[in-house]
């Protein structure tokens, strides 16, 4: 099944074969250019992703010694030590396991004092990066990518986002169950690094994503709907199980 433009889906039974299937692409262009430049998404789904990616890892199959890797967005206003930043999320599920150079791991400072300067730090960092390789993505219930959050409008460059409603509600198992305690903002990487990346995998799974899905890949582009944007990517894979693809198979074939 190809969706229009240079896109490919990929539909696999389960969660668990999305993520051994994804991981092996991220091991075959690791393998081609092992300095790549990648950017990596928190949440549920990426787990078994990052567990695979240790195992082969620990196989002796994958080095990230000469890659970076930068964090997609992170929560504002947390304290450095609090389990529940997004930076401590990459380091508990993967860069304590792998190979990944200290000096090559950029992240979003979510406790920065000038959130606005914070990210216009991250967009240095990434252009003297030489912009991402592959942006690995996550899609939210509402359409989100990283926390581009839908709107009347959307941002081109690294920005302090108002988290939707939805997603407080989608990140208050981080914090006991209480969506009023999850941060009212959050940073994040814009649009165009996203856009710009040179290749980009947007992994989708459980039925919840069936619907979001549909609109993003078979809807108009909408600020309202951020991943309908992802639609204008010339290497763009989309990575679903057959849950996420739901009774979406016409629409999207
Ligand atoms: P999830 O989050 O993987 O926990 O569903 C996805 C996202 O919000 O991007």
């Amino acid at each position: 099944m190809r969706p229009p433009g240079a896109q490919t889906l990929r539909v696999l039974p389960t969660a668990e074969a999305v993520a051994e299937a994804v991981a092996e692409r991220l091991v075959e262009a690791l393998a081609r250019n092992p300095e790549l430049v990648l950017a990596l998404p928190t949440g549920r789904t990426p787990l078994l992703l990052y567990r695979h990616l240790v195992a082969l890892h620990r196989e002796g199959r994958v080095s990230f010694s000469r890659a970076t890797a930068f964090q997609l967005d992170e929560l504002l206003g947390l304290a450095p030590d609090h389990p529940a930043r997004f930076a401590a999320y990459l380091t508990r599920h993967l860069f304590q396991h792998v190979d990944l150079a200290q000096e090559r791991i950029q992240r979003l400072d979510g406790a920065a004092p000038d959130p606005e300067a914070e990210c216009a730090r991250y967009e240095d960092a990434l252009a003297a990066a030489g912009g991402l390789d592959v942006a690995l993505l996550g899609i939210g219930d509402n359409g989100h990518v990283a926390f581009n959050e839908p709107g009347p409008t959307l941002q081109a460059r690294a920005h302090v986002a108002v988290l939707a409603r939805q997603t407080r509600e989608a990140n208050a198992g981080l914090f006991a169950g209480e969506p009023s305690h999850v941060p009212t903002h959050a940073l994040t990487l814009g649009m165009a690094a996203l856009l710009q990346a040179r290749e980009v995998h947007l992994v989708a799974t459980g039925a919840s994503k069936a619907d979001i899905l549909r609109a993003a890949l078979r809807g108009p582009l909408t600020p309202q709907v951020p991943a309908s944007f992802l639609q204008l990517h010339p290497r763009l894979s989309v990575w679903l199980d057959t849950a996420a693809l739901g009774q979406n198979e016409a629409a999207l074939s």
